[in-house]
């Protein structure tokens, strides 16, 4: 099946093209009406997870209401910890909570891990395969997973935090045990990942969210080496890192072996150039709230962020959108990338 708008594909490639493409981090959720209402009448935000044809329906709504350049598939980081035994509840206005956590060697070696966790993701892999035959070729489908710290983080704290101190005592107190948890957690996306593509996605993003808050020598020891094995294992599709807060490792990142760095909205695209390197495409990196201003104010400091990029760009945030983020904003901030066109 060829894809009708490849330009996402082609600029991630590395080729020349016309323009940047666009698409949101977060674009399929509650910034649309239509999510909401799907929303409303389930049980709740597994439910729509975990049942393929809403989870693609889901998956097309902003490539349908704001013309974006890419569909991402509507799922959950947190999938993998439950799929290697780590159970997951979204509890409404709270955020991801874990009636389990991560303590001892025990309760890793409990674990399920590699292949035969992935094998548990099953509705994952239909929902892929599901949305790239409705989506019929209109625009590539990103398939993602959350990197092993930030999966780690999630596992070790049981919650969302501000400061996730847990997991970074672990890291203080018993380094050996993180890195048997991450080589777990690794085999397992690696795995997870592989089926995704084989299913269907056309590029796969690596969110470590919850980069920016080790230190640079941390970074180095507990989630580059794992994100660089990732990077290598996945050689079928174009890689995206997207490292939030992690400006201090930029030239590390520049030196693995995938094809896009995403950007927060705290970086400035010409340090961030300069640190990474001609060699990779750029993704991001308008901050979120700017979308709260009025449409005009919007392009104005789109166009401002598009020039600042240059070419080897994919227009983004710096992080998710935020679900009471105005459609109009929205929808201004795609309008003015796909409007622009390069010098
Ligand atoms: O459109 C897309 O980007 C695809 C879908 C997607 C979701 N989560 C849907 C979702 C993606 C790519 C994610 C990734 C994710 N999940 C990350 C990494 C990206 C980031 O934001 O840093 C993280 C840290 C999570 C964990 C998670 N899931 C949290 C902290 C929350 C609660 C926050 C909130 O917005 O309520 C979720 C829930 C979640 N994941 C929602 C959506 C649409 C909201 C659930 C709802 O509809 O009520």
């Amino acid at each position: 099946m060829s894809t009708k708008n490849d330009l996402f594909l082609r600029t991630a490639r590395g080729e020349a093209v016309e323009r940047p493409p666009v698409w949101l981090m977060r674009q399929a959720g509650r910034i649309l009406p239509q999510y909401r209402a799907i929303r409303n009448r389930l049980s709740g935000f597994k439910e729509l997870v975990e049942t393929p044809e809403l989870a693609a329906e889901v998956t097309i709504q902003p490539v349908d209401e704001l013309g974006v350049d890419a569909a991402i598939i509507f799922s959950d980081i947190l999938v993998i910890p439950e799929a290697m035994g780590l159970p997951y509840e979204m509890v409404e206005k709270r955020g991801p909570l874990f009636p389990q956590v991560i303590g001892s060697e025990a309760d890793i070696k409990a674990l399920k891990s590699g292949a035969f966790a992935a094998a548990d993701l099953q509705y994952v892999y239909d929902a892929v395969a599901l949305t790239r035959k409705q989506l019929d070729g209109r625009v590539p489908l990103i398939g993602f997973s959350g990197a092993p710290w930030t999966l780690l983080a999630y596992m070790v704290e049981g919650s969302g935090s501000k400061t996730f101190s847990k997991a970074k005592k672990l890291l203080y107190t018993n380094p050996g045990l993180a890195h048997q948890l991450l080589e777990k957690i690794s085999e397992t996306i690696i795995a997870y990942l592989k089926l995704k593509v084989q299913s269907g996605v056309q590029l796969v993003q690596i969110f470590d969210s919850w980069a920016g808050i080790l230190s640079p020598e941390q970074y180095r020891e507990f989630a580059l080496p794992y994100i660089r094995a990732i990077c290598e294992g996945i050689t079928e599709v174009p890689v995206t890192v997207f490292s939030k807060g992690a400006w201090f490792v930029y030239e590390d990142l520049g030196q693995l072996d995938c094809q896009v760095i995403g950007l927060d909205w705290n970086t400035p695209p010409e340090v961030a150039r300069q640190w990474v390197g001609d060699g990779k495409v750029l993704q991001g990196n308008l901050d979120p709230c700017q979308l709260y201003a009025a449409p005009e104010v919007i392009e104005k400091a789109a166009i401002k962020m598009l020039e600042r990029f240059g070419r080897k760009h994919i227009a983004n945030l710096g992080h998710g959108v935020y679900p009471d983020t105005p459609l109009e904003g929205v929808r201004a901030y795609v309008d003015t990338v796909k409007a622009y066109r390069y010098k």
